[in-house]
């Protein structure tokens, strides 16, 4: 860590986790779904990077079958350029591995989700030295995101929602693989995952996760301001006041 960056922080400055030079790029913002219609209302906004999907996520759009669930991938990769995260099924090393290689294949977007078991982790190494890109899927603690990055993983993806779910601190979880993956230097980008509303996206930036990933209402949610609203209606009113008395 850049002990001079953080020795000079001031007063009610960024954390000392926080180091600018370890985060040369800005926030991430991926939409966590597999609904066509929201990705590519997101993508129109001009502000989305990427895609998560999830098995659940998958089901929710009634798509099955190995044929169907891959062209929706690719359809998906057709929306947004920026990485899309597609997951395994398998839960041993080597239905992980290949069905990962037959994801990464289908489009260069693709990064496989793996989770967090023990053949998970091979399978993890497996694709970093394949040059196969991957995100570390269903992680609670600090310990798993270490072994996730330990095992050269590209994206880890803590939940956060889940966590605040059992009275557990998620965005607590997202400071503690902060400091450790800075401690470090770790490649590993921390996606915070399972985020739920608006303050989880604002309190990860302030933290430095590199990514979020969220429903399309909470990234809505950061243009609201109800003096934005007032203060537009009240200059459209006085322009169209000033209009008409030209043209009285
Ligand atoms: O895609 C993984 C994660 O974001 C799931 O979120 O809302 O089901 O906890 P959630």
């Amino acid at each position: 860590m850049n002990k001079t960056v953080v020795e000079t922080l001031p007063e009610g400055g960024r954390p000392a986790y926080f180091c600018p030079a370890i985060h040369p790029t800005p926030m991430k913002f991926f939409i966590d779904t597999a609904n066509l219609d929201q990705i590519r209302e997101a993508a129109a906004l001009g502000v989305l990077d990427g895609v998560t999907t999830n098995p659940s996520l998958m089901a929710k759009e009634g798509i099955s079958g190995e044929a169907a669930v891959r062209q929706h991938y690719v359809d998906i990769c057709n929306i947004v350029d920026g990485d899309v995260s597609a997951e395994v099924i398998g839960t041993d090393f080597e239905t992980m591995v290949r069905e990962g290689e037959a994801l990464a294949a289908l489009h260069d977007n693709i990064v496989v989700k793996v989770p967090m078991i023990e053949d998970g982790v091979k399978a993890l190494r497996y694709f970093s030295d394949k040059g196969i890109r991957t995100n570390c899927t269903l992680v609670f603690s600090a310990g798993q995101a270490l072994l996730a990055a330990k095992a050269g993983a590209d994206y880890v993806s803590p939940f956060i929602g889940r966590l605040d779910d059992i009275s557990s601190d998620g965005l607590q979880l997202i400071e503690q693989i902060r400091g450790i993956y800075d401690n470090y230097m770790f490649k590993t980008e921390i996606l915070a995952a399972s985020v739920r509303h608006t303050m989880h996206i604002i309190d990860c930036a302030q933290i430095g996760a590199d990514v979020m990933t969220g429903p399309l209402s909470a990234i809505k949610g950061l243009l609201k301001h109800p003096l934005t609203d007032s203060g537009l209606e009240k200059f459209l009113a006085d322009h169209a006041k000033a209009a008409a008395s030209v043209s009285a």
